[in-house]
């Protein structure tokens, strides 16, 4: 996601903790850069929090990684108990059989290609044939073939579009027009329902699209749509999940069990790389047979990695003792002050608020990734030191939640005068002096 020939020098992190990332710049000058997009969206509690730092060295020295295939270890099966749980305390009373298997691999896009292959092999088992997959316009559920296929057609993979197999994608429900998405959904499921094996969406927030956000009544009621023919509900919360958009799980805002969720990035606390495919029960009854054909043929050598499950334990045990969902509120209480002020500037079209994701979109003729907005609001919050990256013209905070106050309101005001900062460069090429009618204070929110 980096044009290496035009990108300068990366930055080298030498050491990292809670919110900052301490190295050299391509100077090699010494500095400290606030994360402010959890290292891609992975970080939960913080950089080198001590709680996860201690659990990976203690089962360092222990064990490492064994085969996980008529193997198994302690840290694995505690890590799915108490994954489950959370899971169960998470749905309970939501709509919808519950997830109760889980089957590990060690990534988003990994997470999602075994949820497609459970969907469809558990039809298949039951002597239906259901090769269809139907998505979101804007849906991003990660760079394998198969994850590139359920996600919408665009920059990401255009390249290899001729070798994705066929998804059907929704129109997003834009809010005040839901009701195209859901006659695009009747219309569909009248005639592919029966053929298709799951609906895979990204619960309430679209991420790599750019922060598009919709309600869960919409969700809501799509799934219920979904459920009259059997499709199967594949929530991919590969970025929502562990609190990102408020509660532990996004698609329980919707009051939607999925048949299979899709988890990664937070799940050990932005730690080590791990995906979990969860499962309801039917769909894992499918593939547990007498013989030994039929089972579910997957494998990924680094399931079970004993270090992940430690980080990923350690990570949950955070989420018990510490007052994390509190620390989420007031991340977006923060936001949602902030987003009155920038929603008032003539230069940004729409400001979006769920949880802890504040996502301000630009106003450009040449929205979308490859819109010239990204660059010079990277380079300035770079040259006050902190890392933005913002998707083409939406420019986004996704901090870890350990964050402070002060420290929320430095990127505020780092990223009220980088949009300054842009209106002047346009201003220049433009050689007017559109710069003069726009405010120039901004209220603090701490
Ligand atoms: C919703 C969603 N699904 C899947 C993925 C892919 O995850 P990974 O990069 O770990 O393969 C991402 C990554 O950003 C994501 O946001």
């Amino acid at each position: 996601m980096t044009q290496h020939k035009i990108a300068g020098p990366a930055f080298n992190v030498e050491s990292a903790e809670g919110i900052y990332l301490h190295g050299r710049d391509g100077d090699g000058i010494e500095r400290s850069i606030i994360d402010g997009i959890s290292s891609w969206w992975v970080n939960t509690h913080g950089h080198c929090h001590p709680t996860i730092v201690e659990a990976v060295r203690g089962q360092a020295g222990k064990l490492e990684q064994v085969v996980f295939a008529g193997f198994t270890h302690d840290t694995a099966e505690r890590l799915t108990r108490k994954l489950l749980s959370t899971v169960r305390a998470a749905f309970d009373g939501c709509e919808g059989r519950k997830p109760e298997f889980c089957f590990y691999s060690d990534s988003g896009s990994t997470a999602v290609e075994v949820a497609i292959k459970m969907a469809v092999g558990y039809f298949k088992a039951n002597g239906q044939k259901r090769n269809r997959i139907l998505a979101m316009d804007g849906a991003y559920h990660g760079d394998t073939f198969g994850a590139m296929s359920a996600s919408s057609r665009g920059i990401f993979n255009e390249d290899w579009a001729d070798m994705l197999f066929d998804v059907t994608h929704l129109p997003f429900p834009e809010q005040g027009n839901e009701v195209k998405t859901f006659q695009a959904l009747e219309r569909y499921l009248k005639k592919h329902g029966k053929e298709t094996a799951g609906f895979v969406f990204e619960p309430i927030v679209q991420g790599s699209v750019g922060f598009r956000m919709y309600s869960p009544m919409v969700l809501q009621k799509m799934a219920q749509m979904c459920r009259e023919y059997d499709v199967l509900l594949i929530a991919d919360e590969v970025m929502t999940g562990f609190g990102r958009t408020g509660t532990m799980f996004a698609s329980a805002q919707a009051a939607i069990s999925p048949d299979l969720m899709c988890l990664s990035k937070g799940l050990t606390g932005g730690f080590l790389p791990m995906g979990a495919t969860l499962a309801s029960k039917e769909i894992y009854k499918a593939f547990y047979r007498d013989e030994k054909g039929g089972m579910f043929l997957h494998s990924t050598s680094f399931t079970g990695n004993a270090l992940s499950c430690a980080a990923a334990m350690a990570s949950l045990k955070i989420w018990d003792d510490e007052p994390v969902l509190e620390r989420i509120q007031n991340i977006e209480n923060a936001h949602r002050t902030a987003s009155s002020w920038f929603g008032v500037r003539p230069d940004v079209k729409e400001v979006r608020v769920k949880g802890t994701i504040f996502a301000v979109e630009v106003s450009d003729e040449k929205a979308g990734y490859l819109s010239d907005v990204a660059g010079p609001i990277y380079n300035f919050m770079m040259a006050n030191n902190v890392l933005l990256r913002p998707i083409g013209n939406v420019v986004y905070i996704l901090p870890p939640y350990c964050i402070e106050m002060h420290e929320l309101e430095r990127i505020y005001d780092s990223l009220w005068r980088a949009l300054d900062h842009l209106r002047d460069l346009r201003a220049v090429d433009q050689g007017d002096d559109e710069a003069e009618q726009m405010p120039r204070v901004r209220q603090k929110v701490a």
